[in-house]
């Protein structure tokens, strides 16, 4: 072999390669269990990835929320918590960077995201009332049918298609909401719903140009925008790449212009403000704060630590202001990227165009031959982890649920097996592992049976169904 014949993969593209902005200082080993062992453990976990356990996963890609790697600066703001019941410092200090980088007035800390969405849900829903969103996300949607609202998806038709190449896939279609505030009459609806860069449609972006168009129609109808923030950085980070009139502008700059185009908004802080655990909820108006702030005392901890420890909150100060330097953000979506444009030249199906915080495979591509209802996409975690202990996570009929009023799958247009990439955590080498995996799987597809749901939990169902193939059915029963 010649030395020319070997390239690095920015000669292959011909630019110059590009190196994560970090050193690693700690690491944690993890080695591949035998394809014997997979197989035990993936019946033992019911064919549902969410209930392996760690120890039997290689390259973990169940999801980017809580799985980052916290940098030398958070580490040391740890040993800086003031665990204080009342007042903490570090409490000040997250309230300071929210205010700085999200551009919001008021802050109520929360465990999670899902303890924020809770609260917003509670509080800003009426029961009867419809909440427009750009498509559901799983625990989003629950909340406000259990606070006794609708979700009504108003996301733009081209969302729904993993072919069409839009840009901006996760916009609002304004005649959508328009016919929907017609429809219903403003009074009965709760708020705008808006997530920035839409997990279920492939981590697709919204532009600045659709939140300004949506926050005139909101103004001339007297409905409030609340934003889903958990990822809204790397949707300012599209934005910067994608739309014009904002190449030289920051990351932060855009992130705040976009925030000011909302009332509020509740963040799962496990995703980009890079900590393990948090949350945090934020708003402009003083009565809703008011109400957030005395509702959270009762779900979540007094106001000023929102079932946070002093600790957690100072790493998550720090993690604000980390998350949107242009060369983090740059190069955490560039691994996404990376990995995406392999599988896109190996003509493997996924969403197009490649998203913010993961790989979503199209199960349908795949497997055209399994019904909706033999859970394709759930059939594609368990062979990705089969082939070589790669964990993926289900985005299909499974996580849709079912129709409340009829009890039937929802049957979603997506079906996709998401590939999260944790940030700061796998380098390159860990991509191509994670993307032979993906090519052997479809290389075997038609080799491939369903699934069987054989217990169905109420709630959020995906986390804890467990499935049996198709082929075994009947053995143990
Ligand atoms: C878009 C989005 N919103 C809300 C949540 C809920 O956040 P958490 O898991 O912190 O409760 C998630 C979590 O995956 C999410 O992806």
């Amino acid at each position: 072999m010649t030395a020319s014949t070997l390239k690095t993969f920015g000669q292959q593209l011909s630019r110059r390669s590009w190196a994560e902005p970090w050193k690693i200082k700690a690491v944690e080993p993890i080695h591949m269990i035998t394809q014997e062992e997979r197989l035990r453990a993936l019946g033992e976990a019911g064919y549902n990835t969410f209930l392996l356990r760690s120890e039997d996963v290689y390259i973990d890609l169940l999801t980017d929320s809580g799985t980052g790697a916290m940098s030398d600066r958070q580490w040391a703001g740890m040993m800086m918590g003031d665990e204080s019941y009342a007042g903490s410092k570090n409490f000040y200090r997250l309230e300071g960077a929210v205010q700085n980088y999200y551009g919001y007035q008021h802050m109520v800390p929360t465990h999670q995201g899902r303890g924020a969405e809770h609260l917003l849900s509670q509080t800003a829903i009426k029961s009867g009332q419809y909440v427009p969103g750009n498509m559901y996300f799983t625990t989003t949607r629950l909340h406000h049918e259990l606070a006794g609202g609708t979700f009504v998806d108003v996301i733009i038709d081209q969302a729904h298609d993993p072919n069409d190449e839009y840009p901006f896939k996760g916009n609002v279609d304004l005649d959508k909401l328009e016919s929907l505030i017609k429809e219903v009459g403003a009074e009965n609806i709760a708020y705008l719903s808006l997530a920035g860069t839409v997990n279920m449609a492939g981590g697709q972006p919204v532009s600045m140009a659709n939140v300004r168009q949506l926050r005139e129609i909101c103004d001339r109808s007297g409905i409030r925008i609340f934003l889903d923030a958990t990822r809204m950085v790397e949707n300012a980070y599209f934005i910067q790449v994608q739309e014009d009139g904002y190449a030289d502008k920051s990351i932060a700059e855009i992130l705040k212009e976009f925030c000011s185009c909302t009332d509020g908004a509740w963040m799962s802080a496990k995703k980009d403000n890079l900590v393990n655990i948090g949350g945090w909820l934020a708003v402009n108006d003083f009565d809703l704060f008011d109400a957030l702030r005395n509702l959270v005392v009762v779900y979540e901890g007094l106001h000023t630590y929102g079932g946070l420890a002093g600790r957690d909150m100072e790493a998550l100060a720090i993690g604000i202001e980390e998350a949107v330097q242009d060369d983090h953000v740059r190069s955490r979506v560039g691994q996404v990227l990376y990995l995406g444009e392999l599988l896109l030249d190996w003509k493997i199906p996924i969403v197009k165009p490649i998203g913010g915080h993961a790989i979503f495979l199209d199960a349908r591509g795949f497997y055209p031959h399994i019904p909706q209802d033999q859970f394709p996409a759930q059939v594609l975690t368990a062979q990705l982890y089969l082939d070589s202990g790669v964990r993926a996570m289900e985005r299909g009929n499974v996580s849709a649920g079912r129709d409340p009023q009829t009890g039937d799958h929802r049957y979603p247009a997506l079906e996709l097996t998401r590939l999260a990439i944790p940030r700061r955590v796998y380098t390159q080498a860990h991509m191509d592992v994670a993307a032979e995996t993906v090519k052997t799987v479809h290389d075997a597809r038609q080799q491939t049976s369903g699934l069987k749901m054989v217990y169905e939990p109420k709630n959020l169902r995906f986390f804890q169904a467990r499935f049996e193939p198709l082929d075994m059915v009947g053995q143990h029963e």
